[in-house]
């Protein structure tokens, strides 16, 4: 029925329209807005059973522009519903990105009846002021109304955005890490009741520099394969252009922090260690106040890229989220890295599972796939081939590949050929270093109509990348170039997650 309506909708919107707009397959577990545009997500908090997803959302059209605050929360980090706006942009001031707390101890004083408000720390950006500053507002009942406190700290500056707070346990006070977008620089503020905030220190330039440091992040983690009891904290630091998949891209730090300076662990590289090797991970930032028995540190990313955002071919909504994931700090001997899996409520979601096993040849393997939305396991042996190739191919021959090069120790996906032209930023193949020398690899992909997020080795290495296509239903296939490889399949269907509210 909703296909019929979907498609009836879309019809008559040809019809009166002279740019032919088509309604793509709609993700089925991936969060999209029903309508419009988003880009960042924001304010990521816990509370009271809820995850909380805000995110920078217009609600006038699908590109870039007045941004509000976007909203959807979930009980399970997988089936999401979209409420109402929750911080609109007014007169003055867009709501730019930032983050949520829970204010336990009423540090804030907007707390009502015994109960802790939630408050958004966000940009308010003043194009006519030229001014970007930092905004509080506070909910009391549990994030579906906002009432603006006002602004809390500006220095005077256009480019000093995205504020991420969190409470630091150990100096019992908030900390907030901003940056100075076009300096590379995050400063770090502190205070004791969210409203009054003093500068302790800068971090930056450093790593992966240009236009422009965005929603940073810092977060401390244990380290798998360190010292006993070892823990050290994860900077993030995103960069609109020029990352390692071409545009938009996070890079992260690991170091310490005292509750007022951020300080690379000896050694930290100078050239930037990336989040993810694909173009469409961006602007990721990561929960507050997870309940107190998940130990877990998970967050989620915008899957775009600034480069072509505005021209990506889907309607009636342009703007994706990756799935939550867990991320964890690893030591081995290149030192210390970050590693990202889907959430394990991602595994909820599974409907129908096939296993499946394959020696590959030049001729392609159907592999028993069905659609564009899967969660799937493999085992690849690369054996004597020079190339594994895992193929979706549309009804009309477009192709998008996930590959392994175990000679060059690459895993890749190409979307050169994935779907009709729409940007030149967008044709390209990504590439991310992994040791093949055993020559075999795990990979875990998640598909989704749009989407493929690809997890390499237990997630320590990822690649994300949205394809369009041209037509029809996607088959799978999967082929060795050079010699024989051997494959091993794990797939599962996967049902409806993200709440799919109907456009109006
Ligand atoms: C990142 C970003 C942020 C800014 C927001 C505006 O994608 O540019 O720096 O707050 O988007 O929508």
């Amino acid at each position: 029925m909703k296909k019929i309506a979907l498609f009836l909708a879309a019809s008559a919107m040809l019809a009166t329209s002279a740019v032919a707009q088509r309604a793509d397959p709609r993700p089925s577990y991936h969060f999209a807005p029903a309508k419009n545009w988003m880009n960042d997500p924001n304010g990521l908090v816990y509370y009271d059973g809820e995850y909380h997803l805000f995110y920078q959302y217009n609600p006038h059209g699908d590109r870039w522009g007045h941004m509000n605050w976007g909203h959807a929360v979930s009980r399970d980090l997988v089936h999401w519903q979209e409420l109402p706006i929750a911080i609109p942009e007014t007169a003055d001031v867009m709501a730019f990105s930032g983050s949520a707390v829970v204010d336990w101890n009423n540090t804030s004083g907007f707390g009502r009846n015994g109960k802790p408000p939630l408050i958004a720390i966000y940009t308010g950006h003043n194009p006519k002021a030229k001014l970007q500053s930092q905004y509080v507002a506070y909910s009391n009942d549990r994030g579906r109304t906002w009432t603006v406190h006002g602004e809390v700290l500006s220095v005077g500056s256009p480019e000093f955005r995205d504020p991420k707070v969190f409470w630091h346990a150990a100096t019992k006070r908030w900390v907030m890490v901003a940056v100075m977008a076009l300096e590379n620089r995050a400063l770090i503020f502190t205070s004791p009741n969210l409203k009054q905030w003093t500068f302790a220190s800068s971090f930056g330039p450093a790593g992966g520099r240009g236009k422009n440091w965005e929603c940073p992040d810092l977060f401390e983690l244990p380290v798998e394969g360190g010292a006993a009891g070892e823990k050290r904290w994860v900077l993030g630091i995103n960069l609109g252009d020029n990352a390692v998949g071409g545009g938009s891209g996070g890079q992260y730090f690991v170091g310490d922090f005292d509750g007022a300076k951020f300080t690379p662990v000896p050694g930290w590289p100078g050239d930037a260690q990336w989040m993810d090797y694909g173009a469409d991970f961006y602007a990721a930032v990561s929960w507050n106040d997870l309940p107190k028995d998940d130990p877990r540190r998970i967050w989620i990313g915008w899957a775009n890229d600034w480069r072509y955002a505005e021209a990506i071919p889907t309607w009636p909504s342009r703007g994706l989220m990756t799935v939550p994931r867990q991320v964890t700090l690893r030591k081995s001997a290149a030192g210390y890295r970050i590693a990202q899996m889907p959430v394990r409520e991602v595994a909820s979601l599974h409907g129908t599972r096939q296993d499946f096993a394959a020696t590959l040849d030049e001729t392609p393997t159907a592999l028993p796939v069905q659609g564009g939305s899967a969660d799937l396991e493999f085992a690849i042996d690369g054996g004597s081939s020079e190339q594994v190739a895992i193929t979706l191919t549309d009804g009309e021959g477009y192709q998008t590949v996930v590959g392994v090069n175990p000679t060059v120790d690459e895993v890749f996906v190409d979307r050169t050929r994935s779907g009709p032209h729409f940007h030149h930023a967008f044709a390209n193949r990504h590439v991310a270093p992994v040791d093949l020398k055993s020559r075999t690899v795990r990979l875990r992909i998640l598909a989704d109509e749009s989407i493929l997020e690809v997890f390499i080795n237990d997630g320590e290495r990822t690649i994300t990348d949205r394809f369009f296509r041209g037509g029809g239903p996607l088959r799978w296939s999967a082929s060795a170039r050079g010699g024989n490889a051997k494959l091993k399949l794990t797939a599962w269907t996967m049902q409806d997650g993200a709440v799919k509210a109907e456009a109006e």
